[in-house]
């Protein structure tokens, strides 16, 4: 099992070797690195600061040159280099390594990189050079040439825009010529493939344009502060073009990762431990201008789970700023919900008639703004209220349908302390009983648990159509628990050698046909074989019964699976499901089978046992459906239609107590 799970992520990830990993702990000095960051004084043998965690007036951060430890007595934080560097720059492992190592010049060793794996990763950072390069090349042409000053820069100083934020955010201007920057990117030598990949350059046959000519330059950045990608504003009012144009996905850039500004506001999102989230770059930078730094944007697009979950390594909390007007409001209102569901707490402000953020913080003081942003974020229940007070007072069909809409909020929430809170708070608010609410919640939760478990089913059970019926959808959740516990058997232990206990048919002195238990030595793909297809069962599901015949298939011809050619061999449907199964396999433990009366015992107690279990309780299920169905057979005059029904439910029943005692043997 090791092996896979292994393999599977170093296709995602490369290692830092451990010998590189020792040689930055030996190297790396906590007091040098917390000192690039923290003004540090001596104080007898250690050195101390102003926590850079919160908003202190007196020293309270220290760190020990000997102990190679800081602490933090403001925040209670504390840890090595690395947890530093984790804190702060709010870097991963991986990252705070790198970094170290950059810092003092130790070669990183990676390991277990294939071929292919390097190639990858020097294509992402060929990208982020050549991203770095025009970033620089576009800074240049705004300030240092006469028509980006005269137009560039003309532009953004209208804006309002300083000289220090324009350089802060490494604002630049493209050349309006077809292809300025990309004879400068060649003529440096960076390739044609790259630059096209980067989408700065668009090639056409044999020729080559700028993508972003005559447009003010907005670089995005990575939390770590690397170009990942650019927006570009076009600055005439061609109705033609598109206003903002961006760089296309590429391997650095994945426009549902990303956050506008997030590298400038990391610091300040967690000392004030709130998110601001805005809708564009200028509201982004006039904020920062103004002196709120905590801000970031999602860039126009529908805010993504993956965004949400970078704010979340900063704060629990945003605050969701809106124009003025209502037309964007209802769906961004969607953003609201999906923060919910990530566990963080949201509040949402919206700005008067005719403004956005970037307006209004051009046209007011810090401290006005600051007292505005105050005053009118409201939590989601309020500013739902609110907006249904605007609208229309008293009609108690939109009143209604705003409670639901504020149930359907609150049912979002993982956390039930908080869930209950909020409830009640919608209680009082829109003059209702606490009790409807509850049990509107609940009924909710529950068709949403019924929704997921059916959503779950028909993933799997792909083309079945599933009736909503909640014993109707566990039964096929049973079933696909079990077929795909014989996939999971077959890909794990398919070519192992155990020995089975088989009853084998005798008869006995007295003349009567007894079962004896009798130990047989199998591969298990051969035992699962043999057994399916004695009792001629087919899986329901045609993703597994299709794989279970492709393993088979391997294992017959080929006497063993190499997983790794396997899954890579499967269209990608298939190499998901199986992928899926090799990862989740920890999750299939004990609990979760006997809730639903599956006996299973402890992977580790054997394998020939596990099988064995699996194709027992398979069987006993398949015994359990079959009388089920029996039993509901056409009735007339208090009878069965077809006579021959109460035997055959007699033979099943027999049949059933007959796995039922054997799997309880084997238990
Ligand atoms: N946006 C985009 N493409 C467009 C329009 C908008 O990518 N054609 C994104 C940009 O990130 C923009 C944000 O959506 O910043 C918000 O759009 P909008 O409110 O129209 O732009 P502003 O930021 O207000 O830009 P400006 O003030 O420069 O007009
Ligand atoms: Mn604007």
């Amino acid at each position: 099992m090791f092996k896979i799970v292994f393999l599977r992520f170093r296709t995602h990830f490369s290692l830092i070797s451990k010998i590189t990993i020792d040689q930055v702990f030996d190297t790396a000095r906590v007091e040098e690195v917390v000192g690039d960051f923290v003004q540090l004084k001596k104080s007898g043998s250690n050195y101390k600061g102003l926590s850079p965690f919160t908003n202190e007036k007196t020293p309270s951060f220290m760190v020990s040159p000997v102990k190679q430890i800081w602490k933090d007595f403001s925040s209670g934080k504390g840890g090595n280099v690395v947890a530093f560097l984790m804190e702060h720059e709010h870097f991963t492992y991986p990252e705070a390594i790198k970094y170290l190592a950059k810092k003092y010049g130790i070669e990183i060793e990676e390991t277990q990189q294939t071929d292919e794996e390097k190639d990858e990763a020097n294509e992402r950072e060929s990208l982020y050079l050549i991203n770095e390069f025009a970033r620089d090349f576009f800074n240049e042409s705004l300030t240092d040439t006469d028509s980006g000053k005269a137009i560039g820069l003309t532009y953004f100083k209208e804006r309002g825009f300083t000289s220090e934020t324009i350089q802060k955010f490494q604002l630049g201007y493209a050349l309006d010529a077809w292809d300025a920057f990309t004879s400068e990117a060649l003529k440096k030598g960076y390739q044609l493939s790259y630059l096209e990949k980067t989408g700065l350059t668009i090639v056409k046959g044999d020729k080559q344009f700028d993508r972003f000519k005559g447009r003010v330059i907005f670089p995005i950045h990575s939390l770590s502060g690397r170009v990942l990608g650019f927006g570009g504003r076009i600055l005439t009012n061609d109705k033609k073009s598109a206003k903002y144009l961006n760089s296309p996905e590429s391997e650095v850039y994945h426009k549902s990762k990303v956050l506008y500004g997030i590298y400038f506001a990391k610091q300040t999102i967690a000392k004030e431990d709130n998110c601001y989230l805005v809708e564009g770059y200028t509201d982004v930078i006039q904020m920062h201008q103004s002196g709120i730094e905590n801000v970031v944007s999602s860039s126009g697009t529908a805010l993504t789970p993956e965004q949400i979950r970078l704010i979340h390594r900063l704060t629990k909390n945003v605050t969701l700023l809106f124009d003025g007007d209502a037309a964007g409001l209802r769906a961004s209102l969607r953003g609201v919900d999906l923060i919910l569901e990530q566990g963080l707490n949201v509040r949402i402000c919206t700005f008067p008639e005719g403004e956005d953020p970037d307006s209004f913080a051009r046209s007011h003081s810090l401290e006005e703004l600051t007292v505005y942003l105050e005053e009118n974020a409201w939590d989601f229940i309020n500013f739902k209220a609110s907006l249904l007070a605007k609208e229309t007072k008293n009609d108690p069909i939109k009143k209604a349908e705003t409670i639901r809409d504020m149930v359907t909020s609150i049912s979002k929430i993982p956390d039930h302390i908080k869930q209950e809170v909020y409830l009640k708070e919608c209680a009082r608010i829109m003059d209702i009983s606490e009790e409807v609410l509850f049990s509107t919640l609940a009924q909710m939760l529950q068709k949403e648990q019924r929704d997921a478990s059916k959503r779950k089913a028909q993933d799997a059970v792909s083309m079945q159509v599933v009736p909503p019926e909640r014993e109707v959808l566990e039964k096929v959740d049973f079933l696909f628990e079990l077929e795909q516990k014989i996939i999971e058997l077959l890909l794990l232990y398919g070519d192992m050698e155990e020995a089975f206990e088989e009853l084998v048919m005798e008869t006995s002195d007295s003349g009567k046909i007894v079962f004896k238990p009798e130990w047989v030595k199998a591969k298990v793909f051969e035992k699962i074989y043999l057994d399916l297809q004695e009792d001629e069962i087919e899986f329901t599901n045609e993703a597994f019964q299709k794989l279970y015949f492709d393993i088979i298939n391997k294992y017959h011809q080929e006497g063993s699976l190499k997983l790794d050619h396997f899954v890579q061999e499967l269209p990608a449907a298939f190499s998901e499901i199986v992928t899926h199964i090799l990862m989740d396999e920890e999750k299939h433990q004990l609990h979760h089978w006997d809730r639903r009366e599956i006996y299973v015992k402890d992977k580790k107690q054997g394998i020939s046992q596990m099988v064995s279990e699996t194709i027992l309780n398979l069987r006993r299920h398949l015994v359990n459906l079959k009388i089920k169905n029996l039993a509901e057979s056409p009735v007339e005059n208090g009878a069965y239609v077809d006579r021959n029904i109460p035997e055959e439910v007699q033979d099943y029943n027999k049949l059933r107590d007959i796995l039922a005692n054997r799997l309880r043997r084997v238990v």
